[in-house]
């Protein structure tokens, strides 16, 4: 079964892939040739989900799947949420992470989660599916692997961040390999 994935990030892409297999066949917006800028202007994790993959839908009339992530921080009552992405006012990484560190700095109250949310679009049917995982913020980070948030964010019940974990060893417990994992579980039954 083909599915457009909506997105253009390649971390995803090869975090995808790896969890899907190749049970299904993901297809990015060059295939299906879509060169717009997805629109991303609600303000909550789910609205963003919804409105990249009625896009889609709408756009180019494929099946298709678009996620929306965020981290959200007990102590900044749920920031930076939909605004991950560009927290610091610049998308860059490490702007980000000295950003949020800094908003931290006088608190020891680090608890977080990531929340993943996917939207799946079906001829024309919408499906949603919420992987969260629970951890919290580091004083610095660790590790060089992964990318955004992951060597500030510490999964609760490991020692490790994310950016100190193989792809195989996040997968299974994060945020979207949550929330994959229910979409597969749903595409495997739809098939049947
Ligand atoms: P997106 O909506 O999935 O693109 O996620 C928004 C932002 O959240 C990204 O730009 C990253 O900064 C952050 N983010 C999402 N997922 C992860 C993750 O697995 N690790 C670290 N940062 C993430």
């Amino acid at each position: 079964m083909q599915l457009c994935f909506a997105s253009r990030n390649e971390h995803k892409l090869a975090e995808i892939q790896a969890i899907v297999g190749d049970k299904f066949e993901i297809i990015g917006l060059d295939a299906i040739g879509c060169t717009a800028e997805l629109p991303e202007t609600t303000d909550t994790i789910e609205g963003n989900s919804h409105q990249k993959a009625r896009y889609i839908w709408e756009h180019f009339g494929v099946d298709c799947f678009a996620d929306d992530s965020g981290l959200l921080v007990d102590a900044l009552n749920g920031e930076p949420g939909v605004h991950t992405a560009y927290y610091s006012g610049s998308r860059v990484a490490e702007d980000n992470i000295n950003f949020l560190l800094h908003k931290l700095a006088h608190t020891t109250q680090r608890q977080a989660h990531f929340k993943s949310v996917i939207t799946l679009i079906i001829k024309g049917i919408e499906h949603q599916f919420t992987g969260i995982v629970e951890g919290e913020v580091l004083l610095q980070k660790r590790g060089e692997g992964g990318f955004g948030y992951d060597p500030i964010f510490l999964p609760q019940g490991y020692t490790q961040s994310f950016a100190e974990m193989t792809m195989e060893e996040k997968n299974p417990i994060s945020h979207r390999g949550r929330a994959l994992q229910q979409l597969v579980d749903f595409l495997t039954k739809y098939e049947k």
